[in-house]
């Protein structure tokens, strides 16, 4: 899968600029402040529909004007796709899929597929769990809107069986209705489960040689999905929601479920998270990141787009060199702020 051309008007610093990439590697160069990530940022939100930077669109609206634009044209294996963003300050924003207008943003996952990286993305081995549940739920989704509209009701309903903790100071009344939301909770969580399970098995052994190709060593990468529960997961989640009301009703929240997953990621058997240096934080990322380049390609036929977002900058010269063997098979876009490293590709000069 590949980006043809990516038009923006009146997006970030861009009055109206079209940009055409190339299938292989495609370098963007430019000082500091150009507009080199505006550009990857714009590519990811017509394919995830939303920013990687901000959760108001609004922001991305050109100071001074009140609607932006965004256009991009993608080819597949079988078919092309045109995805367009109309963003405008006083109206949600309207996203076009060949000319016809979503009405649900699950509509777009799967339409055109991308794996983001930029050195922010270390927060996914080192932040908390929640940055470790957003990968899992971004990642899912893009394959498969099913895994998408579930995490969408199953925040629903717990943020329904939120606001009836909260409701009374009465556990009796509650009582009598949390069973339903229970219910609804825990048969949502065993899918998201399974979804989630089935999504790391797959990635942990291409992470796990992703790692060991970038750094050249022979670390052993190892990536646990952590749930509180297993198999049988609804039932057991029920029972657990009933026995833990009195803790929740106390809290004002729901202690258990899929919304407390976590992953832990070791190296050699020890813990990355605290442990690790931030040079193998960084390529652990990366090899997360690269191993869903396999995922992707394997669940819907072809490679996704690399985008590349000032990893240069961050990785020694050894590393940058087999990163950039790694990414022979899909089309990359890469930021830079200098071409000192003889990449071979097109190179779109940004800025001054
Ligand atoms: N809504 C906006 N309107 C106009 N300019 C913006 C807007 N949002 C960000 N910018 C500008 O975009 C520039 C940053 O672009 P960015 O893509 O991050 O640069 P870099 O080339 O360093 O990656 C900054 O100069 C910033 O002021
Ligand atoms: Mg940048």
């Amino acid at each position: 899968m590949i980006i043809n051309s990516l038009k923006l008007v009146n997006y970030r610093n861009y009055d109206n600029f079209t940009f055409k990439f190339d299938k292989g590697i495609n370098v963007l160069v430019g000082k500091n402040a150009q507009g080199k990530t505006n550009i990857i940022e714009a590519i990811f939100y017509a394919v995830i529909g939303r920013s990687f930077k901000t959760s108001k669109d609004k922001d991305i609206i050109k100071w001074g004007e009140n609607r932006a634009y965004l256009c991009g044209e993608f080819s597949k294996k079988y078919r092309d796709e045109k995805i367009e963003i109309f963003f405008d300050e006083n109206k949600k924003k309207t996203i076009k899929v060949d000319e016809i207008a979503i009405h649900k943003i699950g509509e777009l996952m799967g339409v055109t597929n991308a794996v983001f990286f930029s050195p922010d993305e270390l927060k996914l081995v080192k932040e908390s769990p929640e940055e470790r549940r957003r990968f899992m739920n971004i990642d899912i989704s893009q394959t498969d809107k099913r895994y998408f509209y579930m995490i969408g009701r199953y925040e629903k309903v717990l943020a329904s069986r939120n606001k009836l903790l909260k409701s009374t100071s009465d556990i009796n009344v509650i009582k009598e209705t949390i069973d339903i939301w229970d219910r609804a909770l825990s048969e949502l969580a065993e899918k998201i489960y399974i979804e989630r399970k089935k999504f790391i098995d797959e990635l942990s052994p291409f992470a796990k040689l992703a790692h060991q190709y970038i750094s050249g060593g022979k670390e052993n990468l190892e990536i646990k999905y952590i749930s509180s529960f297993d198999g049988s997961y609804s039932d057991k989640m029920a029972k657990y929601l009933a026995k833990n009301l009195e803790k929740d009703f106390r809290l004002g929240y729901t202690t258990v479920g899929v919304h407390r997953d976590e992953l832990d990621i070791y190296l050699n058997g020890t813990e990355v998270k605290n442990f690790g240096s931030q040079g193998q934080q960084r390529t652990v990322a990366l090899s997360m990141k690269l191993a869903e380049l396999e995922i992707i390609k394997n669940r819907v036929g072809e490679y996704p787009i690399l985008l590349l977002d000032d990893v240069f900058s961050e990785l020694d010269k050894d590393r940058r060199k087999r990163l950039l063997n790694f990414t022979s098979k899909t089309q990359t876009i890469i930021t830079c702020t200098d071409i000192s490293d003889n990449i071979e590709g097109r190179i779109i000069r940004i800025g001054m």
